[in-house]
């Protein structure tokens, strides 16, 4: 009998998704307008643009900074020693280094008490990263740097949705970004929100964005296709059904390049439409991981984040570290047996992936190594409902 499989990832689209994005491909520029206005207003975010990927809005963030910095030595980007490897390519893009800190063991996220450590006279801006949705310590940053020419800026990639104290992260410090990438919160097949919260530099942002190359018909058209394709890709019964061809589009290897270029109409309107249920799209992911860390508090051999108080933690992943490899490797398996798909993600930190980040010597960042190799991360999207929850949780107690 056929095994019906679970995606780890995937915003599943409705029919009129799909409509509205094929309108979408002959609307004016204005709809991209109108799709900044609902994300302005669900962010609370004055200040907000789209651009292609996460990564472009990185991007043109580190351009408006080195327009900003007082002095040209400002080269040094300090950011976790374990997160998305690709993070590293805007970096080097813009001529800038990339400094790394250990992150916490347990938050997972970078950790703060390290970092005024490597603040120097070269020092341009601190990037806390919200990896897997959970959200990093931003305040204690903005004290840390607020006499400082230092400047902070969010990765809100992974943590679409999340919130402190009712504040969205991302919004926060003076600058912050977020994917529309498949495989985040919410997804337009790919895409970034730039926010800003100083208006004066609006200008010089529309500068950078309007100088991105917009997409011809016939590849917005293929962009289309693709948004199709993918809402069949995450749906259970069809991507088990076509498994063997969507494999193909995981990512398996390193980024070592990005395209920028702008946002386009048939994403904006697939955006808007998805906007229409983005309360429901998120309480899952809320609800999601709140059953899945009952499953895991408490229990020996496992290490769950710890949730920052205040924070409505919308998960990308829900993450565990399990000390017992073979324990893991275990739990991967069964829960395959049972169609759930997991994911480990990055098996190395940044400085394991890019040797230049680490000198010889002892392991500068054992945190990251170790939250590396023994990560595993357990799906909390919108399609995971109760019986998938008790099915891990059945696994787990079998075998944890
Ligand atoms: C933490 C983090 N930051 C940035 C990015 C880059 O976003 P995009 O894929 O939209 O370029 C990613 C993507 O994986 C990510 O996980």
């Amino acid at each position: 009998m056929l095994k019906i499989k679970m995606p780890t990832a995937g915003t599943p689209y409705v029919l009129s998704d799909i409509l509205r994005a094929k309108i979408g491909l002959i609307q004016s520029r204005r709809v991209i307008s109108q799709f900044e206005d609902v994300l302005k207003e669900y962010f609370g975010a004055n200040n907000l643009r789209l651009v292609n990927s996460g990564t472009t809005a990185n991007f043109i963030i580190y351009k408006v900074l080195k327009e900003l910095r007082k002095r040209e030595e400002q080269v040094e980007i300090i950011l976790p020693a374990y997160t998305a490897p690709s993070l590293l390519l805007p970096i080097e893009a813009e001529a800038l280094m990339p400094v790394l800190v250990d992150i916490d063991p347990a938050t997972f996220n970078l950790d703060i008490t390290k970092v005024a450590e490597k603040f120097n006279s070269k020092t341009l801006a601190v990037m806390p990263v919200h990896m897997f949705g959970l959200p990093c310590e931003v305040e204690s940053l903005l004290e840390l740097t607020r006499d400082t020419d230092i400047f902070i800026l969010e990765d809100g990639a992974s943590a679409l949705g999340t919130t402190v104290n009712g504040q969205h992260i991302g919004t926060r410090a003076p600058f912050g970004f977020y994917s529309l990438n498949r495989g985040k919160n919410v997804s337009t097949l790919a895409g970034g929100i730039i926010t800003w919260k100083d208006s004066g530099l609006s200008g010089l942002f529309d500068k950078y964005i309007s100088e991105l190359t917009s997409l011809s018909a016939y590849s917005q058209f293929s962009m289309f296709l693709k948004v199709v394709a993918l809402s069949l890709a995450v749906r259970p019964l069809t991507y088990t059904l076509l498994n063997p061809i969507v494999a193909k589009f995981k990512y398996t290897t390193l980024h070592t390049h990005f395209d920028s270029f702008q946002y386009t109409t048939m994403q904006a309107a697939l955006g808007i439409n998805l906007w229409n249920r983005i309360e429901y799209l998120d309480q899952k992911r809320v609800e999601n991981g709140l059953y899945l860390l009952e499953i895991f508090k408490g229990r020996d051999g496992f290490r769950i984040p710890v949730i920052p108080d205040g924070s409505r933690v919308v998960f990308n992943q829900f993450p565990i570290v399990v000390d017992d490899l073979e324990k893991r490797a275990a739990i991967v398996e069964k829960l395959r047996q049972s169609g759930i798909e997991t994911t480990t993600l990055y098996d190395h930190p940044l400085h394991h992936i890019f040797p230049k980040l680490h000198k010889t010597g002892a392991d500068p960042y054992p945190n990251a190594t170790y939250l590396a190799e023994h990560l595993l991360l357990l799906p909390p999207h919108a399609q995971i409902n109760h019986r998938i929850i008790k099915e891990i949780q059945k696994v787990i107690d079998t075998i944890g």
